[in-house]
């Protein structure tokens, strides 16, 4: 199978790497080119330091272009790109994905610019699927969403289906990484920093709601703490409908059987995985079958993409609780995007070939 030509929005990110090491073996796209910011500009892409924790996969010979230039757009428009990943950070994704878009590339986001504007999915595969079809409209640009959003809104949308959700608390543990590369470095260098993360309710709040298309009572919280990745959320939940540990839990299971998309390079073995107690160190990589120990994320494209669900009880006959766990710059980031473009190229929404906007 001949793969499609894609580019990486961002150079030097966890983001950005994460996605290149993604794209490094992937069957489908073929990594074509990187573009980022002025301080890697024409560099070699192996010149740029590598700042996850595998070591650097084999990556094509490229030099780094520059993002915001539409001269590299349409060079690559015409050298047969069709797909970009964009890492940029919100102001410089408000700013240039329309470039991009409208130099007829087809951008997949992780900023969080464009979620929910009109014209632009906002999409989980095992959740909305159906709205990356954009209401008929040619698919141009689409947006993952926010990293702490997975763990919350996979088991309460099993639970949903099921029981009808009313309402629900959450309260979230998120790892550093999730405040981008320089962030971490400094937390885990000092020692100290701030466990507040500003917005990040609001955003998460507003994506469950888009993403379920349900409106309810919500109260969140979002905190970072001292863990280099990984977003646990600790939720309780009400329903219209009779709970118990036992039918939850096979809710949980059943859902997750019937919402799998083992077709794609991306999806792990199963969205969800149900244990006793989640072990933030040992559940990191969840694959939706087990727990690999030492992954690949190069070659292993399923590892980091389960969401794993324990904890679970039922303190009342119509209430839930459970935590969930799952990794923030993987099944949340990069993993997440490139499963969602995955999905888009096997609905037949993505051309093979460049489209003249
Ligand atoms: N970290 C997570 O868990 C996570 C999860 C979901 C979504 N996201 C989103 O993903 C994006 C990247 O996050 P990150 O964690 O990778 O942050 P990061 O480690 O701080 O990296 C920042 C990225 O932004 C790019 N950038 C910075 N200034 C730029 C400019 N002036 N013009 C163009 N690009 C510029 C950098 O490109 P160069 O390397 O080329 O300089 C780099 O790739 C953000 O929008 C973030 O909200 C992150």
């Amino acid at each position: 199978m001949e793969r499609i030509k894609v580019a990486v929005l961002g150079a030097g990110g966890l983001v950005a790497q994460r996605l290149q090491q993604r794209l490094a073996n992937h069957p489908w796209f073929e990594l074509t080119a990187v573009a980022g910011s002025p301080r890697f500009q024409n560099h070699g892409l192996g010149d740029v330091p590598w700042i996850l924790d595998e070591q650097r996969p084999e990556l094509p010979p490229l030099n780094v272009l520059d993002v915001a230039s539409a001269d590299t757009v349409s060079e690559l428009f015409n050298s047969g790109v069709v797909i970009a990943f964009s890492s940029l950070p919100r102001e410089q994704a408000a700013q240039l994905e329309p470039l991009w878009v409208n130099g007829g590339i087809t951008v997949f986001s992780n900023a969080s610019a464009f979620r929910g504007a009109r014209g632009v999915p906002l999409v989980i595969p095992e959740v909305n699927p159906t709205s990356l079809e954009n209401g008929g409209e040619d698919l141009n640009h689409a947006c993952a969403t926010n990293c702490t959003l997975l763990p919350l809104i996979l088991p309460l949308a099993a639970l949903h289906e099921t029981y009808g959700l009313k309402q629900y608390t959450m309260r979230s543990e998120q790892g550093l990484s999730g405040g981008g590369h320089e962030y971490m470095m400094s937390a885990l260098q000092n020692g100290h920093f701030s466990s507040e993360i500003p917005g990040e309710a609001e955003k998460t709040e507003a994506e469950f709601s888009h993403i379920l298309g349900w409106e309810g009572d919500a109260s969140l919280t979002c905190q970072r703490v001292m863990r280099a990745d990984g977003h646990h959320v600790f939720v309780e939940a009400t329903f219209e409908r009779p709970v118990d540990a036992e039918s939850v839990q096979l809710a949980l299971e059943t859902w997750s059987q019937n919402h799998s998309m083992g077709d794609l390079p991306s999806a792990p073995k199963q969205p969800l995985t149900v244990v006793d107690r989640i072990q933030p160190a040992v559940h990191l990589f969840a694959d939706g079958e087990g727990f690999p120990v030492h992954p690949n994320p190069a070659k292993d494209l399923a590892a980091g993409m389960a969401v794993v669900v324990g904890n679970v009880t039922c303190p009342s006959s119509t209430t839930v609780r459970f935590e969930a766990y799952s990794h923030n710059t993987v099944r949340g980031a990069a993993g997440g995007v490139i499963f969602l473009a995955e999905l888009a190229y096997w609905k037949g929404l993505v051309s093979t070939k460049p489209v003249h906007p």
